[in-house]
């Protein structure tokens, strides 16, 4: 696949991380998006790009957004999508990632969309199969398309979608960081596109080790607040907390959440992010969540169109990958 006026080619046969990608890949990938934004708008939201493609949702954690999207993009896509989860499928009798990801392959897949609670998960799948892979979320790795939407949403807002280049941009992410794919996918993508991530919260959940990823790292978010663009907060991940990382909900939600009252020594034009889903009352109060500087709704909906390039890219890489 290559791009008008350009030597560039998607080389990527998966999408398993942001950290993989080039500057060049992540601009291509969101021009691609761009160009399909508007097929969601239309009447008849179908075009034939991978007519006659096989994709398989295969997700062994539970999801709202990701899936759902993927779902619709795929269909979108006019792709043939199937399906399967850890509870409804022989994973529950004990079969091994490879055997199910290699069985499915066995019926003409040409994609899997995968999700799963092991960091690396999807890497192990994409070197067991011959088809294309794409992380919908392994564990506290990475999950790209999240990454990408959200930078998406981003260049829109700031009226980048031209240079894509987010110089002279501060973007904070608060929260969980320890456990968070979100915050790893946004930190590779938003620090290659030129801006600049100042990572906040509690010592435990957003040690100074990320400051090696080319972040500042901050444990006060009323000192971050006047200096950023944009802030992405984190939902605090319960289920994959082992041991107590804040002495409480309130206390984290006193000192680390974004109210109404709190927003005010922001910027006003400052944007407001949440991959979802969002602990009301914790990361974000509702008049934040729902009020004018929310990106979320938006997120989403650009998530839709993301899915769409990174199926149709991976699924149409030149012939000479590099991967
Ligand atoms: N943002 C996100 O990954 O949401 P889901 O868990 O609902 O897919």
């Amino acid at each position: 696949m290559t791009q008008a006026g350009s030597d560039y080619a998607w080389p990527h046969r998966d999408l398993l991380g942001l950290e993989d990608l080039s500057v060049q890949d992540i601009r291509f990938l969101l021009t691609t998006a761009h160009g399909f934004e508007d097929v969601s708008t239309r009447s008849i939201k179908k075009v034939p790009a991978l007519r006659g493609r096989v994709v398989v949702n295969l997700f062994f954690e539970d999801s709202t957004r990701t899936r759902s999207s993927f779902t619709l993009a795929a269909s979108r896509l006019s792709a043939d999508i199937l399906e399967l989860t850890g509870k409804g499928s022989s994973v529950s009798k004990g079969e091994t990632l490879t055997d199910t990801a290699r069985n499915i392959e066995a019926m003409g897949v040409d994609l899997i969309v995968c999700r799963h609670s092991h960091s690396g998960a999807a890497k192990h799948l994409a070197h067991a199969v011959n088809c294309s892979v794409i992380n919908a979320g392994d564990g506290q790795h990475e999950h790209p398309t999240q990454g990408l939407l959200d930078i998406y949403t981003l260049c829109k807002r700031w009226d980048l979608m031209d240079t894509m280049d987010l110089t002279g941009k501060s973007v904070a992410i608060v929260g969980d960081i320890a456990h968070s794919r979100v915050a790893r996918s946004n930190i590779h993508g938003l620090i290659k596109l030129g801006a600049k991530v100042i990572l906040v919260g509690p010592p435990t959940l957003c040690p100074r080790s990320f400051e090696s990823l080319g972040c500042e790292v901050s444990h006060n978010l009323d000192d971050v607040l006047p200096r950023i663009d944009a802030i992405n907060m984190l939902r605090i991940q319960f289920e994959r907390m082992t041991s107590q990382f804040f002495p409480s909900v309130r206390e984290y939600a006193k000192i680390f959440g974004l109210t109404g009252k709190r927003i005010t020594k922001a910027k006003p034009e400052l944007l407001v992010m949440h991959p979802g889903p969002i602990n009301r009352g914790v990361e974000l109060d509702a008049a934040v969540a729902d009020g004018p500087q929310s990106t979320i709704l938006e997120q989403v909906t650009h998530g839709l169109a993301v899915r769409m390039a990174g199926m149709f890219l991976c699924l149409n890489r030149q012939s000479n990958p590099t991967s």
